[in-house]
C-alpha cells in the first residue's frame, strides 16, 4: 500500500478512503495514519462488523503472526460513510459474525440494544432494513459515547473490549483462519460470562440470557480442538496484559461491565476446559 502511495504521488492532502470490511477499514486506516505521518482517512465500510463497530473510534492496525494487532495507531476518520443495504451482499456466516459485535455492546453497555436483539434475533439477521439501522444506530452510539471520553484506552474504553480478551486469544490459536473475529468474540463473551459467574458477579439468568442470545444467532459455543496451552500461551501476548496478567472485561448484569485483573490461571484454565478445550 505504501508503494501504491508513493507511485500515485499521493501527498498530505490526498483522502484515503477505506471501502470494505473491517480488514480493509484497519489496513487502510493504518497507511492513512503512517505514510507522511498522516493522510485524512474516510470509512466507507461494507460489512456488518465495520458499520457497527470497526469503522468508528479510529483504532487502525494489523497483525504479526504472534498476535493480533500487535502494530496499530489512533487514526481517527473524517467521516464514515454507512449504507446499511451494502451488507446484503454478505453470506450469512459474516453477518453473524458482525453480530457478535453488537450483542457484546449490548451485553456490556446497552440493556435496551439487549433487548431489542433478544425480540428480533432473527428478523435482524435477515438484515430487515429498518431494524438492522435500529440496532446500528444504537450500537455505534454506545461506541461513540465511549470514544469521546476515553479516545485512547485508558478507562471506560476497555469495555468495549468484552468478550475479546479470549476472543482474541483464540484467533491467534487458530490462525486467524479457523474463528471469524465475531465467532471467537462470541466464545469470548461465553467465557467471560463463565468467569463472571465463577466470581459471583453476575446471575445465572443473566448468563443464560446473554447465552440464549447467542445461540439465537447461530454461534458455537463451545472449544473444539484447541488446547488450553495454545489459548494461555496468545493470552500471555495480550495487549492488555500487565506483567503476564490478562485484563478480562466482565459483566455484573445485562449492560453493566467492568474490568478485572484479578483472574487467576485456575479460574481461567477450568473455564477453559469447562468449555470443552483440551488438556
Ligand atoms: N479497528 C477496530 O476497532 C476493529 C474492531 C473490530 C474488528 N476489527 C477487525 O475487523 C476485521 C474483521 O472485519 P470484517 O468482519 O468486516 O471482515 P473482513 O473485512 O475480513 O470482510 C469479510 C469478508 O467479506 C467480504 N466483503 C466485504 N464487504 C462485502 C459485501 N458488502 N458483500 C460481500 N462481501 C463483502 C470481504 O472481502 C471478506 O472476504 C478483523 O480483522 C478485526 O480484527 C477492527
Ligand atoms: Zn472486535
Amino acid at each position: 500500500v505504501y508503494q501504491h502511495f508513493a507511485d500515485l504521488g499521493v501527498d498530505r492532502a490526498t483522502h484515503v478512503v477505506a471501502l470494505g470490511g473491517g480488514m480493509v477499514g484497519d489496513l487502510a486506516g493504518f497507511a492513512a495514519a503512517t505514510y507522511l505521518r498522516g493522510l485524512p482517512l474516510i470509512q466507507v465500510p461494507t460489512t456488518v462488523l465495520s458499520q457497527a463497530d470497526s469503522s468508528i473510534g479510529g483504532k487502525t492496525g494489523v497483525d504479526l503472526e504472534r498476535g493480533k494487532n500487535l502494530v496499530g495507531a489512533f487514526h481517527q476518520p473524517r467521516l464514515v460513510v454507512v449504507d446499511p443495504r451494502m451488507t446484503r451482499t454478505l453470506p450469512l456466516r459474516q453477518i453473524r459474525s458482525g453480530f457478535a459485535e453488537i450483542i457484546k455492546v449490548g451485553m456490556a453497555l446497552d440493556a435496551t440494544l439487549f433487548r431489542q436483539l433478544e425480540r428480533e434475533g432473527e428478523s435482524l439477521l435477515g438484515l430487515e432494513e429498518d431494524r438492522y439501522l435500529a440496532a446500528l444506530v444504537r450500537a455505534v452510539r454506545a461506541k461513540a459515547r465511549i470514544v469521546e471520553v476515553d479516545e485512547r484506552e485508558k478507562g471506560r474504553r476497555m469495555l468495549l473490549n468484552y468478550g475479546h480478551t479470549v476472543g482474541h486469544a483464540l484467533e491467534a490459536a487458530g490462525n486467524y483462519r479457523r474463528w471469524l473475529h465475531g465467532e471467537a468474540v462470541a466464545l469470548g463473551m461465553e467465557a467471560a460470562a463463565r468467569l463472571a459467574i465463577r466470581k459471583k458477579i453476575l446471575s445465572n439468568r443473566d448468563y443464560l440470557r446473554q447465552r440464549d442470545v447467542l445461540e439465537r444467532f447461530g454461534f458455537s459455543l463451545a472449544l473444539q480442538r484447541v488446547s488450553i496451552e495454545d489459548i494461555l500461551s496468545a493470552l500471555r501476548l495480550d495487549k492488555k496484559a500487565r506483567s503476564g496478567r490478562p485484563a478480562f472485561v466482565l459483566t455484573r448484569r445485562v449492560g453493566v461491565a467492568s474490568v478485572h485483573r484479578t483472574l487467576t490461571r485456575k479460574d481461567i484454565v477450568e473455564t477453559l476446559r469447562a468449555l470443552g478445550a483440551e488438556p
